[in-house]
């Protein structure tokens, strides 16, 4: 986990068009708020840099002491549509003028015209269905469990596993972790249960083999035939690079789930409603998940999740027995109808795409200037990772990642700390609305902290 220094240090000061740095940072007058959190909170809950979030703004976040950040975080990939959007405040307005803060599954209009929008994104409108709930690990684990029943019900006990992939995150739920592939976060449940199964990611990177044979080899060695799994999933990306599957392996995948009867779930919690450059990053694939988790970007603010997926398997459970508190609470839903809205309406996927070339262009020729450190440049759309490396090699340098993030936060350049296994991984993921000039000069701001760390190590 990042370890942010708390002292406060003078910093360049920074004034354009968008970013402000006047103070020192972390600005003195912050560190009350810190110890207090400090005091009150576990520790798990700090790590990110350190700064107080008073407003934010599309794509700037500002302090209460006049400060203004551009944001490569979206939060943590939840504004794809941009922060605070007025159409979003105002549809929450509307609800809350109404006094309508909870509903449980009770019915309201909304959630109707909510669900139909999300089927309508679906791969068949005709036959998929949507269950609403509130964090991405319960979409998750809401796959797991579906694709768990489906097997046991269609094909008995025997049809069993569920199969992942190594370094997945799918949330930190227990279903969720125990899908999940990174090892130390799964050390507390001691005793695993053997029916989750994880397989190598064919990253091209960490993992050089992108075969799906490796897919096919590791189940052998494990012991596991494919007429006995249940389902699989992964995530249309992997975070911590972001890695994605060659499509080729994606469709082979595809084709043996059909073969076997195989739930096929994609985790889009991060990937989707246009951060890759489509509507959901599987659409790069070529193929039809059965199962869709969605959470993050769906409202682009409150927290709300979902899961879109084949009648047949949303159907399993009969009324009253799959269902959630909040599940389609008003405020959530208003938001995420609002949001869905204007990624819509002012074509936000496109234009993800066509920002993204110009995004990964540069990252490249940044990475040309640092080969040695800068090993490996990965996105697609408007979500992009620099792996920082130890010179000349694939060993991660978290310390030096570190270093870039903050040199870029100093700059008026606002990411949440590195990702990946080790906190290697420089992850960009601003809002999909930032408007190009904005985005241009944020990449310079990456070039200059880069080349200055770069050039004290
Ligand atoms: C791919 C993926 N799946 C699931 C989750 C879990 O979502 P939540 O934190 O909303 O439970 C995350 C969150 O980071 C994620 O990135």
């Amino acid at each position: 986990m990042a370890v942010y220094d708390l002292t406060p240090v003078e910093v360049p000061p920074v004034e354009t068009k968008y970013r402000r740095i006047r103070t020192k940072l972390p600005v003195p007058q912050s560190l009350p708020i810190f110890e207090s959190l400090g005091r009150s909170e576990p520790r798990s809950m700090a790590g990110q840099p350190p700064i107080v979030w008073d407003k934010a703004e599309d794509f700037i976040v500002s302090d209460p002491w006049g400060n203004r950040w551009i944001d490569w975080s979206s939060g943590v990939l939840i504004t794809n549509a941009g922060h605070g959007r007025e159409e979003i405040r105002a549809a929450l307005r509307e609800v809350i003028d109404r006094g309508l803060l909870a509903s449980y599954v009770f019915v309201h209009e909304r959630r109707a015209r909510l669900t139909e929008m999300l089927r309508a994104l679906s791969p068949d409108p005709q036959k998929y269905r949507v269950f609403l709930m509130s964090t991405g690990s319960e979409a998750t684990e809401n796959c797991i469990k579906l694709s768990k029943t489906y097997g046991l019900q269609k094909h008995g006990p025997h049809k069993k596993y569920f199969v992942t992939f190594d370094y997945a995150f799918h949330g930190r739920t227990m279903g969720a972790q125990l899908a999940g592939g990174i090892e130390k976060q799964k050390q507390w449940m001691v005793d695993r249960d053997p029916s989750f199964v994880q397989v190598p990611f064919p990253d091209g990177y960490k993992n050089e083999d992108t075969s799906f044979d490796l897919f096919l080899k590791t189940l052998r060695e494990k012991g596991v035939s494919p007429q006995h799994i249940a389902g699989v999933m992964t995530e249309t990306y992997q975070g911590g690079g972001p890695d994605f599957l060659p499509a080729e392996y994606a469709q082979k995948l595809e084709r043996l789930c059909r073969e076997h009867d195989i739930v096929m779930c994609y985790d889009e919690v991060q990937a989707g409603f246009g951060r890759t450059g489509k509507m959901f990053g599987y659409e790069h694939y070529g193929v039809r998940p059965d199962l869709i988790a969605c959470g993050k970007g769906i409202s682009s603010s409150l927290p709300i999740s979902a899961v879109i997926g084949r009648e047949d398997i949303m159907g399993l459970y009969p009324p009253g027995s799959m269902t959630s508190t909040h599940s389609g609470s008003p405020l959530p839903v208003a938001a995420a109808i609002a949001s869905l809205e204007i990624i819509q309406k002012e074509g936000l996927v496109e234009r993800a795409a066509r920002l993204g070339e110009i995004l990964m262009a540069e990252l490249r020729r940044i990475q040309q200037k640092h080969p040695q450190v800068l090993g490996c440049v990965q996105g697609k759309g408007l979500v992009a990772g620099i792996q920082v490396v130890k010179p000349g090699t694939k060993t991660p340098d978290p310390e030096l990642a570190l270093k870039i993030n903050i040199a870029c936060l100093q700059k008026g350049l606002l990411m949440f700390a590195p990702v990946g296994a080790s906190g290697e991984c420089i992850k960009i993921a601003p809002p999909l609305s930032i408007p190009e000039d904005a985005l241009r000069e944020s990449i310079g701001v990456l070039e200059e902290a880069v080349d200055e760390v770069l050039g004290r190590v």
